[in-house]
């Protein structure tokens, strides 16, 4: 099991992300392909996690299942079978699309990134602990790293298309898309956490925040892109959560600890390229998505097929 760096399929490419490919099918399709690429500090290594595709793509489609009733979304079919009876120029490439893609109605996407917090954590503690604010606003004082945010904080930011995405007021996204569009897309930023946080918690996981993408179709606001999956979202293993200090990532924390070593003793700049990693640590890495899969969805992925 290696794990897939790229794909090449006969679609048009509208765009390669740190970890998807994402084709068009038709004026109205797309086929979103998470591949096995793995980013930490913004950095894309060049080893492959294997199923960590196919975990991004079965999670998505699992919470969305889960979301029905809460929002419209964009999901077609993740079924590869389906998705090469509907797009059947992709018919020799069932076994790459088995698991990882993804055929989605195409939305005219908002150019913000609904990013929400129900715990303090990362570039929100940095902005609280300098500036005592959080997302432009002042919070209740005394707060500390990790604790949890009630009711959670509704932290909009622009799709930076280099580098990281900048933060930005409430105030500023009515600016971007409207004072309606922005009530209704924090509505349901807040709906759809609420229950994402409801189901993960019980199953070991809390989700500490998490950034969703919404587009309009049809004249409909449906939600789109990934959904609380470790990529979109940074998920705590609840069992040793303690507020105080900053979390293990549940997914992503044996290969940040190797990079992080790598760099203390001065081999890894921090920036491209980055360190070859050791097998170890991908197989933790890959042991870690599926995990994360397992215990929110109550199945293991089933990877017989999957390439
Ligand atoms: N239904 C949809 N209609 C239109 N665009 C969509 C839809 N679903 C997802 N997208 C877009 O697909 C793109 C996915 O690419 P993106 O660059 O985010 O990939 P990624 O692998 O997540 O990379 P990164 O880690 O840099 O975010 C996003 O720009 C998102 O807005
Ligand atoms: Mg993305």
């Amino acid at each position: 099991m290696t794990g897939i760096a790229t794909t090449a399929l006969p679609l048009n490419v509208l765009r390669r992300g740190k970890v998807r490919d994402v084709y068009e099918v038709d004026a109205d399709r797309l086929l979103v392909v998470a591949t096995d690429r793995v980013s930490a500090f913004d950095v894309v290594m060049r080893e492959t996690v294997p199923y960590k595709g196919a975990v991004l793509t079965q999670l998505t489609a699992w919470w969305l299942r889960q979301l029905e009733t809460d929002v419209q979304h964009h999901m077609i079919s993740a079924d590869a079978e389906e998705i090469v009876r509907n797009v059947p120029s992709l018919d020799a490439y069932r076994d790459l699309l088995r698991g990882r893609a993804m055929l989605v109605w195409r939305a005219d996407v908002f150019p913000v990134e609904c990013v929400i917090r129900g715990y303090i954590a990362g570039s929100a503690w940095k902005e609280y602990r300098a500036h005592g604010t959080l997302a432009g606003e002042p919070p209740s004082a005394g707060l500390r790293e990790s604790d949890r945010l009630e009711p959670p904080i509704f932290s909009p930011a622009t799709k930076a298309e280099t580098g990281h995405d900048e933060n930005i007021t409430i105030e500023r996204m009515a600016g971007i898309v409207g004072d309606a569009a922005t009530r209704d897309l924090e509505r349901f930023t807040r709906t759809v956490y609420t229950r994402g946080l409801t189901i993960a918690e019980p199953r070991g996981i809390i989700i500490a925040d998490t950034k969703f993408e919404f587009g309009v179709r049809d004249g409909r606001i449906i939600i789109v892109d990934e959904v609380l999956t470790p990529d979109s979202s940074r998920f705590w293993p609840a069992s040793d959560y303690a507020p105080g200090r900053s979390q293990p990532s549940f997914d992503k924390q044996p290969l940040r600890d190797y990079l992080e070593a790598e760099r203390v003793a001065g081999r890894w700049s921090g920036n491209y390229p980055p360190p070859p990693l050791p097998d170890s640590v991908v197989n933790a890495t890959s042991i870690r998505y599926r995990d994360a899969f397992r215990r929110i969805t109550g199945a293991a992925l089933d990877v017989a097929d999957l390439s």
